[in-house]
């Protein structure tokens, strides 16, 4: 079977750093009840107000390139994750085509929120193991921070900027995307929107005034839905493919609380050594942190070794990836 192996990662994140105790300054808060409820040390933010999403993503991409050592107008298909994107339209895949000089590209955006990437990732898979395409970029890029309401003190804590990028090729030896469950569950009494700005509440001076352009989240109701969703698309995953615990190298999870990743990694019976986390260095990237971990632990990486991607985000959307390496 042609399988969708990942040939090459790459990574973009702002050099600014969003501190704990700078959040102290702007809300009421302390660095001891993000780090105990969140597991979040500081988060990147891209203060350069001319660079957006495709700015970021475009970044990932041509480090993805270089490392794979061939030029954009190689690449077939650009798949862009997002809930940040430049503008609603063109899509954000558009403008990173243009700044990469992808000319023999098409491209386009995925909305899923956090499983962004993953469903971004499966989709990619099927154009390569269909034979449709030879080589796919897959990016997941989000800057969290032109949608977050700094005087709220319940999101504000959660996110950063940030993009991911791999290159999806066909594989010659069974490695790659193995298989992958993905859900969707639209009743979720909006618990987790960004209630203004598209076609049911376009922007005017009322919703800016009612700040229904930043995000709104009921975190209790997404915490708990959260781990439920994540510890179980995991348990479906292992046992459609007969994998058990000692199977699996690294369990790649999204990274929005480090207690939801720690309860997903009990449910599966895993070492915390053998769990990918960043967030106590860049918070919540929404569809940037699972390439994110990618790119930080690619030199730890054995070709052949099992990983497990999970992520659960708005929508709700939420899914599982068996990736081998
Ligand atoms: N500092 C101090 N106190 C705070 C803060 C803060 N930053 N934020 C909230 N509090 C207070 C609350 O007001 C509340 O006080 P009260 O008891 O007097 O009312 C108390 O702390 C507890 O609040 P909870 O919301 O119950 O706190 P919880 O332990 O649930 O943690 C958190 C909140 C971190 C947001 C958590 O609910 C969470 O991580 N939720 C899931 C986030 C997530 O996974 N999102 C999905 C991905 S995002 C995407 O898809 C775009």
């Amino acid at each position: 079977k042609r399988r969708a192996g990942i040939t090459a990662v790459g990574h973009y994140l702002p050099e600014h750093r969003l501190t704990n105790s700078d959040l102290e300054e702007m809300v009421e808060t302390n660095d001891e009840w993000i780090r105990t409820r969140t597991g979040i040390r500081e988060r990147r933010i891209l203060k350069d107000e001319d660079k957006a999403t495709a700015y970021m993503g475009a970044e990932a991409a041509k480090e993805a390139l270089e490392e794979r050592g061939i030029g954009a107008e190689e690449i077939d298909i650009i798949i862009l994750a997002t809930v940040t994107p430049d503008y609603l339209f063109p899509a954000t895949a558009c403008l990173v085509q243009d700044y990469i000089g992808a000319d023999n590209a098409y491209g386009f955006d995925l909305s899923a929120a956090c499983s962004g990437f993953l469903y971004a990732l499966s989709n990619g898979a099927n154009y390569i193991e269909s034979g449709r395409a030879e080589k796919v970029l897959v990016i997941g890029s989000d800057k969290m921070s032109s949608i977050v309401d700094y005087s709220d003190r319940s999101t504000c804590i959660l996110f950063g900027d940030g993009a991911g990028a791999v290159l999806l090729e066909a594989s010659d030896d069974e490695t790659g995307v193995i298989d992958y469950i993905h859900h969707t569950e639209g009743d979720t009494n909006g618990a987790l929107c960004q209630p203004a700005g598209g076609s049911r509440k376009p922007a005017s001076e009322h919703t800016v005034a009612d700040r229904l352009h930043y995000i709104k989240q009921d975190g209790r109701a997404v915490f708990k839905k959260a781990t439920v969703g994540m510890s179980d698309v995991v348990t479906e995953i292992m046992e459609a493919n007969s994998l058990t615990a000692d199977d699996v190298a690294w369990l790649v999870p999204h990274q929005a609380n480090l207690r939801i990743i720690d309860a997903t990694a009990n449910r599966m019976g895993l070492d915390s050594d053998k769990v990918m986390v960043n967030i106590d260095r860049y918070g919540n990237t929404t569809a940037a942190t699972i390439p994110l971990c990618l790119y930080d632990w690619k030199d730890k990486l054995n070709h052949g070794d099992n990983l497990i991607l999970a992520a659960f985000g708005g929508g709700y959307t939420w899914g599982s990836i068996y990736l081998k390496w």
